[in-house]
């Protein structure tokens, strides 16, 4: 599954998500039972369309430092579970409220809120289950540091604490010093988490500083293009609503410093994150392209 050489970008990052998308739909197999509905409702928001950045940056910061993708696999799923959690509870009408998400219906539309709750927490639980499963190839002290990365960064003190920001920023003007707060959290951590935890994967503790910093700037050009792309955006490649953050008043970088001046400086914390990446032992161009790649997405 490793980027080989003579492939071009959009080939390798096309046989990466392939074979994510297989390992999601392997950890997460449809059983018949009784509480089958909620299988339903996670697979549903877990597969499908998805950029699956996430899984991406595990594997290919795991393959930088020498582990096989396949042995970091595990880990990048449960990342992507936990990604796939936070999308659902973020649609929910007591948070964004929102009715589409990747290209179809969001989960409680179709499930109902209830079932899109529990769909969440199981995803969630589910991430800490299936990347535990990384111990069959690698050292169990590795993927155990992995873990309590990925803990902290999905936590109060990470994602769940910039949702916290972000709901309570509605409507209000906030400082740039908060409002850059909110997006390394609600955002950049998990993107950290990601980068961080092919690193310790590899036993590359002493990189994780570099990693962390590359995807603290990565995360803040991705959540301004995503808040850019709320507004220019075409709804049918994006998969999701257009307009929803000025209906809910959002503080977003557009709504503090305008369209242009959002995408200047999205484009300068992507410049940023590329210098950082040069700091790494990087074999080839694959990161680089996938940084580029993020600024100028249309979806
Ligand atoms: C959406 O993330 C939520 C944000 C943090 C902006 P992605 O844009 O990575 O969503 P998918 O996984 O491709 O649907
Ligand atoms: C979401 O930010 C961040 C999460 C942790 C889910 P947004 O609310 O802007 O993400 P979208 O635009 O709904 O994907
Ligand atoms: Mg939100
Ligand atoms: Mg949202
Ligand atoms: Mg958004």
């Amino acid at each position: 599954m490793s980027p080989k050489q003579e492939q071009s970008f959009p080939e390798q990052l096309n046989q990466y998500r392939t074979a994510i998308e297989e390992a999601l739909d392997n950890a997460l197999a449809l059983t018949p039972c009784r509480y089958q509905t909620v299988i339903e409702a996670m697979r549903y928001s877990l597969l499908g369309a998805g950029k699956r950045i996430r899984a991406v940056l595990v594997l290919e910061f795991a393959r930088i430092f020498g582990v096989m993708p396949e042995h970091a696999m595990p880990v990048a799923c449960a990342i992507e579970m936990i990604h796939a959690y936070s999308l659902i509870h973020d649609d929910l009408p007591c948070m964004d409220d929102d009715a589409f998400r990747r290209g179809k219906p969001s989960c409680h539309v179709q499930f109902g809120e209830a079932a899109a709750l529990l769909a969440g927490d199981g995803l969630l639980t589910c991430a800490f289950e299936t990347a535990g499963q990384a111990a069959q190839n690698l050292p169990s002290e590795r993927v155990l540091a992995a873990m309590e990365k990925m803990a902290q960064c999905a936590g109060y003190r990470g994602m769940i604490g910039g949702q916290v920001i972000d709901l309570e920023s509605e409507g209000k003007s906030i400082s740039p010093q908060a409002l850059e707060e909110m997006y390394r959290l609600k955002t950049g951590a998990l993107l950290e988490a990601s980068c961080s935890c092919g690193c310790l994967l590899a036993g590359k503790q002493e990189m994780v500083v570099t990693a962390e910093n590359y995807a603290k700037d990565l995360g803040l050009a991705f959540q301004i293009v995503d808040d850019i792309l709320d507004i220019t955006g075409d709804q049918a490649l994006l998969g999701k609503p257009v307009g929803s953050d000025a209906e809910k008043h959002k503080s977003t970088f557009v709504s503090l410093y305008g369209l242009d001046q959002a995408r200047k400086t999205a484009e300068y914390y992507t410049k940023r994150a590329m210098e950082t990446l040069q700091k790494l032992p990087l074999p080839d161009e694959f990161l680089m392209q996938l940084t580029d790649m993020l600024l100028n997405r249309l979806q």
